[in-house]
């Protein structure tokens, strides 16, 4: 979604913004501007599409000035065109802002600023900052924003500039993420999230709600927003991410290059979290919790409070909502707990009835998943202690929620999301294991043996990654269809769902994922010469398996094409199906790190073949940051 990023105290400012932005362009974006100060003068420049098509306009004439700020914009009202697309500027042309986020009261704002004489040039809701800001304007910029923050209802996260102040970045967030990037004194990158900050300073301090940060050269202030004489003092954190991690190297498409790196991600969460000698796992983000920025004294760890929840719910949306599925199989098998997984969009809505004794874990990669954030802040709001299963070190989620676990899997560019799943899937089921055995439902022996075969699970993976080939060609042969049906059953069901999003995603192919017998309720009806179905079918108990083969037998006397994902060893089901894709064997709980994969590349490889923007499909934004 919609990116900022801001620059003081460098000469090539608005080259040095552009670059920012082109970091950010993985977010997903139809519009891009920069403002610039110059001889106390705003200079601006926008484009529509690609970045490339500003970074021309840029290369003809460059805006100068050591100060600017620049903007990413992911259309909410009005279409992509230059006049909506930020840097917005108010009537003097002195002022421009940049904003992410929705200002929900702008049409009456807007009406009024009309009245009073001000002239608008664009259907964004963010132009009404600049007029307002213009309106309280008597040289001093930060009370200016504060005035006009204060009129507003909605979500942002905002840079401001000022001709008149030339010397100052004022930024604000609320609800919408904001990150200053320290690169010596005076000298500041401002961005919404840590991409483009990471290849300039490593040094970072993250902006909270109601926080407003004034930059200039004589360093960095920040205050709360309704009142400015209240300073804040921040912790300066320190981005563990390397510079080549937000690159693409040797890999033509970041997708690629992530779904390479998921063996040495997984490796590394298991081998940081299993004990061995005790046949069992640990995780020192649920050690401590934290309750209203308070330490919970009362010395109960987060085991502790999933051990004693009336039950366990899990939020999330796309594919963080299809790892909760695993992890809810995972720990109703290994622990024998209540679990329920809600889409975070609709727990929020819903009258769910979340108690104290609930607990609530939610996922997400990005940790500003606004549907997330929000369910999070209602089970907040009825009191069940909540957790956060989240990549992005310092991100909303992560700072919001009691407690929890950092994936640490390094930034995940592609818009459609692969190391991600699998280090959530991994780590739940780490979770799953370690209840299991606090619950007694796991013995040493057993843990002992789970550990073997999490050990192997790195390997397991790198095998498959290499045994690319085949997928390559099943996904030339298949990339002529237009619909497709994912099956599983059990833990491969959200295997299935997680295989057709993708699909859909990058390729936009129509794909569906269904429980497998759940197929004869309805969508059997789809099935003819024209659809392929993707069944995973890696299980081994009798009675599942058996069930799965029907399944493909009424596929294939429908006359479906039936692309098998199944166990290494099996070579009955190659006589049944038209195309069988072999994968190793592990413990069924730890299946689905195994079998997403030829999924993710089969996406993956029709996607390519098609032509499409694999790492930047159409509409979709990775950080989905509005409702
Ligand atoms: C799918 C995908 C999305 C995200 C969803 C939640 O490939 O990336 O479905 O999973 O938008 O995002 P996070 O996990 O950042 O909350």
């Amino acid at each position: 979604m919609c990116g900022i990023v801001g620059i003081i105290g460098n000469k090539n400012a608005g080259y040095k913004i552009l670059q920012g932005l082109k970091d950010l362009e993985y977010r997903g974006y139809d519009s891009a501007g920069i403002a610039t100060i110059s001889k106390d003068e705003l200079q601006i420049k926008k484009s529509v599409g690609k970045i490339a098509a500003l970074e021309d306009a840029f290369l003809n004439a460059p805006l100068k000035g050591s100060i600017g700020i620049g903007h990413t914009r992911w259309a909410t009202h009005g279409v992509p065109s230059i006049n909506n697309a930020h840097p917005h500027v108010d009537c003097t042309g002195k002022i421009a802002v940049v904003h992410n986020g929705i200002i929900e009261n702008f049409v009456s704002i807007r009406k009024l600023l009309i009245k009073e004489g001000h002239r608008f040039i664009s259907e964004s809701d963010t132009e009404v900052l600049a007029h307002l800001i213009e309106k309280f304007y008597n040289g001093n910029i930060e009370r200016a924003v504060k005035e006009a923050l204060m009129l507003v209802k909605g979500t942002y996260a905002i840079a401001v500039v000022c001709a008149q102040e030339p010397d100052k970045i004022i930024i604000a967030r609320q609800q919408s993420p904001l990150v200053i990037g320290i690169i010596k004194k005076g000298s500041y990158i401002v961005a919404s999230d840590v991409t483009p900050i990471s290849k300039l300073t490593d040094r970072v301090i993250y902006i909270s709600d109601n926080e407003m940060a004034i930059l200039s050269s004589s360093g960095h202030h920040i205050v709360k927003i309704s009142d400015l004489s209240r300073d804040v003092v921040k912790k300066i954190e320190r981005i563990d991410w390397e510079l080549e991690d937000s690159e693409k190297g040797r890999y033509k498409h970041f997708m690629l290059k992530e779904i390479n790196e998921q063996p040495k991600i997984v490796k590394d969460i298991i081998f940081s979290h299993v004990i061995k000698k005790k046949g069992s796992v640990k995780f020192g983000g649920l050690e401590s919790i934290w309750k209203n920025d308070e330490k919970d004294i009362s010395g109960s760890t987060g085991i502790d409070y999933l051990l004693n929840a009336s039950r366990i719910i899990i939020f999330g949306c796309g594919t963080s909502w299809h790892s909760g599925l695993i992890g809810e199989y995972a720990i109703e098998n290994l622990a024998g707990l209540p679990v329920e997984v809600e889409y975070a969009s609709e727990a929020r809505y819903r009258n769910l009835c979340i108690t104290k004794n609930d607990m609530v874990f939610a996922i997400s990669q990005s940790g500003e998943t606004a549907d997330t954030l929000m369910a999070i802040k209602e089970a907040k709001r009825k009191g069940a202690v909540t957790f956060g299963l989240v990549n992005v070190v310092g991100s909303t989620i992560a700072r919001e929620v009691s407690g929890g676990i950092y994936l640490h899997a390094g930034p995940e560019i592609g818009v459609a999301s692969t190391k991600a799943f699998t280090g959530q899937v991994i780590i739940l089921a780490l979770m799953a294991f370690l209840l299991g055995r606090h619950k007694g439902a796991i013995s040493l022996d057993k843990g002992k043996r789970i550990i073997k075969a999490l050990e192997k699970i790195p390997e397991q993976m790198q095998n498959i990654i290499n045994n690319d080939g085949p997928v390559k060609r099943l996904a030339n042969r298949l990339a002529k269809y237009s619909n497709f049906l994912y099956l599983g059953r059990t833990y491969n069901f959200p295997v299935a769902l997680e295989g057709a999003l993708k699909l859909k995603e990058i390729s936009y192919i129509h794909a569906e994922g269904y429980p497998a017998a759940e197929m004869k309720h309805g969508p059997i009806a789809l099935i003819d010469k024209n659809m392929p179905v993707v069944v995973v079918a890696t299980d081994t108990e009798d009675e599942i398996y058996e069930k799965i083969i029907s399944n493909i037998r009424e596929i294939k006397s429908r006359k479906g094409i039936v692309v098998a994902v199944a166990s290494e060893g099996n070579k009955s089901i190659k006589d049944i199906v038209d195309e069988t894709i072999y994968i190793p064997r592990t413990e069924d709980f730890l299946m689905p790190v195994l079998s997403v994969i030829p999924l993710q590349l089969l996406a993956y490889h029709i996607a390519v073949k098609k032509g499409c923007n694999v790492d930047k499909p159409r509409n979709l934004a990775k950080s989905v940051t509005v409702e």
